[in-house]
Order: C-alpha cells, then sequence, then structure tokens
C-alpha cells in the first residue's frame, strides 16, 4: 500500500477502534507525525493513565506498552510489533532484585521504568530519567537501592552526597557506548555548541555536559535556551522532532552511527496499520503482577 493510502487507512480505524497512538520520542519519523501524542516515558504513562481512549496503541519498546497496561488494565494496550526489547530492561531479574533487598532489607527500592512488570512489582517507587532525583529525593532513608541502570544511578547520586545509592550493572548499551573522546572530538568541531547529555550516559560523557536530561527534556532545552547549536547525547531519534521544532537551530551528534536503539526502529506505518486492523499484539500481564506493579507506578505519578 502506498503511503498516503496507508494514512487514510490508519486514521479511519483509529477512529473505528476508539484508539489513542502514543509513540515515544526515539520512534521513526512517519510514526512520530502520525501519533495522537509523542514524548518521554514519563509523558506517556501520564497520557496513558490519562487517556479515555478504549485502545492504547504503543510505538514504544515492550516497557512501555507494559507500563500503559500496568496504569490502564481495563484497556486494550496494543504493541505494534512483538519483538521489542529493551537491553537495559533484561539487565535485571526479578531474583537479582530478591536477592538485593534481601541483603539491604531497610533501602527502599527505586526502579526506572526501563524494567519488566515483574520487577516493577518488586519495588517501592518506579522513576524515569525526568524525575529520578525528585523521587530519590523523597526518601528520608540513607541507602537507596536504584536499578537497573547504573548511569542513572550514578547521576543521580551526585545531588544526593549524604546518601548511597546502590546500583546494579544494567545499562543501555546505546547510550553506555558513548565516550568522552567522541564529546571532545564533536566539541571541537563545534565549539558554539551546548552539549546536552541523556542521564543513561556513562559519568565521563555526564562530566562534560552543559546539561543533563530526559528526551522531552532535551526538546524542552533546545527550544528555550537561546543558543543556536547543540551536541545532542542520546539515541538519534531525536535528532528529528529536534529538527522539526527547532528549523533555525542546529544539532550535531558526537556518534550517529553508534547511538541507534534497534527495537525504535522496527514500526513503520505497515505495522501500526496491521496492528489496529487486527487489535495486536495484545500486552497481557497476570493481575496479580499489574496490581503489584501499580503501586510503583502510581507512586511515581504521584510526585510529578
Ligand atoms: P526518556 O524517558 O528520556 O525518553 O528515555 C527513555 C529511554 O529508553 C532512553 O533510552
Ligand atoms: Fe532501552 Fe536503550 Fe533502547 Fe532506551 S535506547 S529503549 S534504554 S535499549
Amino acid at each position: 500500500m502506498e503511503k498516503e493510502k496507508l494514512i487514510e487507512k490508519i486514521l479511519e480505524l483509529k477512529k473505528k477502534r476508539k484508539a489513542i497512538i502514543l509513540a515515544h520520542n526515539y520512534q521513526p519519523p512517519e510514526i512520530q507525525d502520525i501519533a495522537d501524542l509523542k514524548g518521554d516515558s514519563l509523558e506517556l504513562s501520564l497520557k496513558a493513565s490519562q487517556t479515555d481512549a478504549e485502545v492504547i496503541v504503543f510505538c514504544g519498546v515492550f516497557f512501555m506498552g507494559e507500563t500503559a497496561k500496568i496504569v490502564s488494565p481495563q484497556k486494550k494496550v496494543l504493541l505494534p510489533v512483538l519483538e521489542v526489547p529493551c537491553e537495559m530492561a533484561n539487565m535485571i531479574l526479578p531474583e537479582d532484585l530478591l536477592e538485593l533487598k534481601e541483603k539491604y532489607p531497610e533501602a527502599p527500592v527505586v526502579t526506572y521504568v526501563n524494567s519488566t512488570a515483574e520487577v516493577k512489582a518488586l519495588s517501592d517507587i518506579c522513576c524515569t530519567s525526568a524525575n529520578a532525583v525528585k523521587v530519590v529525593g523523597t526518601f528520608k532513608e540513607k541507602r537507596i537501592i536504584m536499578l537497573p541502570d547504573m548511569n542513572l544511578a550514578q547521576y543521580t547520586q551526585r545531588f544526593y552526597p549524604d546518601k548511597e545509592i546502590i546500583f546494579g550493572d544494567g545499562f543501555c548499551p546505546f547510550h553506555h557506548i558513548l565516550t568522552a573522546k567522541e564529546v571532545l572530538e564533536c566539541k571541537k568541531k563545534y565549539p558554539s555548541a551546548v552539549f546536552i547529555a541523556h542521564p543513561e550516559c556513562k559519568p565521563e560523557v555526564i562530566d562534560l555536559a552543559d546539561y543533563t536530561a530526559s528526551t522531552s527534556g532535551m526538546l524542552r532545552l533546545a527550544k528555550e535556551l537561546p543558543y543556536k547549536e547543540f551536541i545532542i547525547g542520546t539515541e538519534v531519534g531525536l535528532l528529528y522532532p529536534l529538527a522539526k521544532e527547532n528549523p533555525e537551530k542546529k544539532f550535531y551528534h558526537p556518534a550517529p552511527d553508534k547511538m541507534v536503539c534497534p527495537s525504535m526502529k522496527k514500526i513503520g506505518l505497515k505495522e501500526l496499520y496491521e496492528s489496529l486492523e487486527e487489535l495486536k499484539y495484545e500486552v497481557v500481564l497476570p493481575e496479580e503482577i499489574i496490581k503489584k506493579a501499580y503501586r510503583a507506578v502510581k507512586r511515581m505519578l504521584e510526585i510529578v
């Protein structure tokens, strides 16, 4: 089917199914353009919890679809492609967390939304890259367990010198791969550019950042700051909305070939159309897991 025809069919089906299309900021341009709402993990979880649509089509990775199901269990949540793993989310297993909880029984568990529903169900609260610092700040305890991202945990630790953040060995392969050397080379090439890093980047990269923010935080900074040139330290998909929303500004990337999350590139218009047509692939989670994970996600959404 031609692109225009596919778009027409998607819009027709969306009405028929009373569906809403949510897309993460890293999704391919044609998906971002057709989505009803796009955003970072925090904004999308909030939107999923507030919508009155009957069907939520989530263009993102599996944990985003799961989070939508956790906050809106009565709705049908669809992922247009079945296999959309987040490599970092799969780096922490429920048994690893149980072991840590046994070792540090007094420490609250703050779990990054980039995790499975089973791990969320064992956590006290969730966080995203947009609110991790705020979430940790709500605890009086000196020792906090933060999983699975070691880089987000170490970034958050900078704000709380009096706390001890216990973290595991999880990381995002497509952020962790960025080196200080690559950033410095890019800065040398574009000396007037401001560098914004995602908190999933390594500490040596965060050390070089003028700002550190979630993907939507980066979009806001690019719009609001008076600067004209930016170096962007996150997955390359963000370059599309940055350029679209700021045609008069320039955006550079220090490692565009390496920072590509394959799961975020799997959904196209054809997959979206088929998802709405055949109501696939439905996110299904055990009720008990939904109930327990909801406590952790809801607690996070309440402090936004
Ligand atoms: P954001 O919540 O900042 O959009 O990040 C999600 C993500 O998966 C980053 O790799
Ligand atoms: Fe997961 Fe990294 Fe992909 Fe984000 S970019 S979805 S953290 S693998």
